[in-house]
């Protein structure tokens, strides 16, 4: 969900040239910490292209043995729980269009369920949180969400009217399928270009680090008031290179999006690049701070496509799907491996980011906005 910033997923250029740098140096120092992780093995690779799956109807969506019941959604072969999670916004749910629905929202749980057990949200806005815990009660998946609150900093009530829609919906649902409340998406990232700077813990940046934090406390009065089940980790998500470090100070988590398509990497390194910028950037500085956030990469994936020749190249590889398949096939079980919790970028394309963006920015998915697999073989390297 973005707001207004085509630039939101940009990485500070400076940071960008000085660990394109270090990265020959950098490679084996503090990434072989967590080798063992996972049982997966290294690759990869099952039958399906072109989203022509056995147990799919025409249109994409899954087939039910019992219409009236969600749950009872065949399973498609050809994908594997092999993503550690899943960046996702439901279509139709960006004010003031309101125009998601509980049946759109259940075929993409159906199909997101058989790819992994986790899930983010950006926002709160058209009852999204609500549409998805509901989708997740009714097909019964094993899944986790991580609700989200996508505050502006020129519009404070964006913020209390999402952590209301959010508060009624894990009153109505509980916490089982809850897994942390993020509070803020880019928000430091559009601070700090709406007031023309660029370092998060300049005096400008703890400006906005302030509006952000008074937000987080506030989420975790609200939720502490509702007496809940079990404890919601409170966090943040933000550009890679955008953490303030009071914000990291205030949260148990951070997302980071690292996004080697906008650091002009090769997609034959971006894999290594990604796994470099977020250790460096994000997971060592975090472990320096006495609360010791939880990082995860928030964002991370390679573009199939451009609305645009101009953005159709980022000056060293192409936006294509088969540039994604190799992303795909250097990233994912590898970072599995590593122990690297991150949310591939992203479920389906989006055609209200292309309306309103162009170029890549509509073009992410693993599969198209109609639900139909691109021309990939997904990894399979099953998470335990
Ligand atoms: C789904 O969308 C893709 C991309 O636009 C298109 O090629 C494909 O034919 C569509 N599939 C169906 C079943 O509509
Ligand atoms: C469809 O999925 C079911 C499991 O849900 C599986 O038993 C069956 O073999 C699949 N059919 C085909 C044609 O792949
Ligand atoms: C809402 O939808 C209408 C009709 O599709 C469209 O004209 C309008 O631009 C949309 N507004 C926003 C803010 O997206
Ligand atoms: C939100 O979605 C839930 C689940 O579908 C539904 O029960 C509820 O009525 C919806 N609320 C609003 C305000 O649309
Ligand atoms: C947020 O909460 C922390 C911990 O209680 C407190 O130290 C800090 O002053 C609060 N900040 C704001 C801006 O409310
Ligand atoms: C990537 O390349 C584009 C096009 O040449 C340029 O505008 C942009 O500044 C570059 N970005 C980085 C992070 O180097
Ligand atoms: C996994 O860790 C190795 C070092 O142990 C590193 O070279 C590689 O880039 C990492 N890959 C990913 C995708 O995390």
């Amino acid at each position: 969900m973005r707001t207004r910033s085509q630039r939101s997923k940009w990485i500070i250029i400076g940071s960008v040239i000085g660990l394109l740098g270090i990265i020959a140096i950098g490679v084996g120092v503090g990434v072989g910490v967590s080798q063992n992780k996972s049982s997966s093995k290294t690759s990869s690779n099952t039958a399906s292209a072109n989203g022509a799956t056995s147990n799919s109807s025409s249109n994409g969506d899954p087939v039910q043995t019992n219409p009236n019941d969600p749950s009872t959604f065949e399973k498609d072969p050809n994908l594997h729980q092999s993503f550690y999670a899943l960046a996702y916004t439901p279509a139709g749910s960006q004010l003031p269009n309101c125009t998601n629905s509980l049946d759109d929202v259940i075929e993409d749980i159906q199909v997101m369920s058989q790819l992994t057990k986790t899930i983010r949200l950006y926002g709160a806005d058209c009852n999204q949180s609500a549409l998805v815990l509901e989708a997740i009660k009714q097909t019964k998946v094993d899944m986790q969400v991580y609700l989200a609150n996508y505050p502006t900093p020129d519009d404070s009530t964006a913020y209390t009217r999402q952590r209301d829609e959010i508060k009624a919906a894990i009153e109505t649902y509980g916490t089982d399928h809850i897994a942390g409340v993020t509070v803020g998406n880019e928000f430091m990232l559009n601070y700090l270009n709406a007031n023309g700077a660029t370092d998060p813990n300049s005096a400008v940046g703890n400006q906005g680090a302030a509006i952000l934090i008074a937000d987080i406390n506030d989420t975790r009065s609200t939720l502490s008031e509702m007496s809940l089940s079990k404890t919601l980790p409170v966090g943040n998500s933000d550009a890679g290179s955008y953490f303030n470090t009071e914000v990291l100070e205030a949260v148990d988590y951070g997302m980071a999006n690292v996004h080697p398509w906008f650091a002009n990497v090769t997609v034959q390194t971006a894999a290594a690049w990604t796994a470099e910028f977020f250790e460096e950037t994000n997971v060592q500085p975090a472990a320096l701070l006495s609360n010791k956030p939880t990082m995860y990469i928030a964002e991370t994936g390679w573009p199939s496509f451009s609305s645009d020749a101009g953005n159709a190249n980022n000056g060293a590889s192409d936006a294509s799907e088969a540039n994604l398949q190799i992303f795909l096939d250097t990233f994912v079980c590898q970072a599995n491996q590593n122990g690297t919790g991150y949310f591939f970028f992203e479920f389906k394309d989006e055609p209200w980011k292309d309306a309103e963006f162009g170029g890549v920015e509509g073009w992410w998915g693993l599969f198209h906005s109609n639900r139909t697999l691109k021309r990939l073989q997904l990894p399979n390297c099953v998470l335990n």
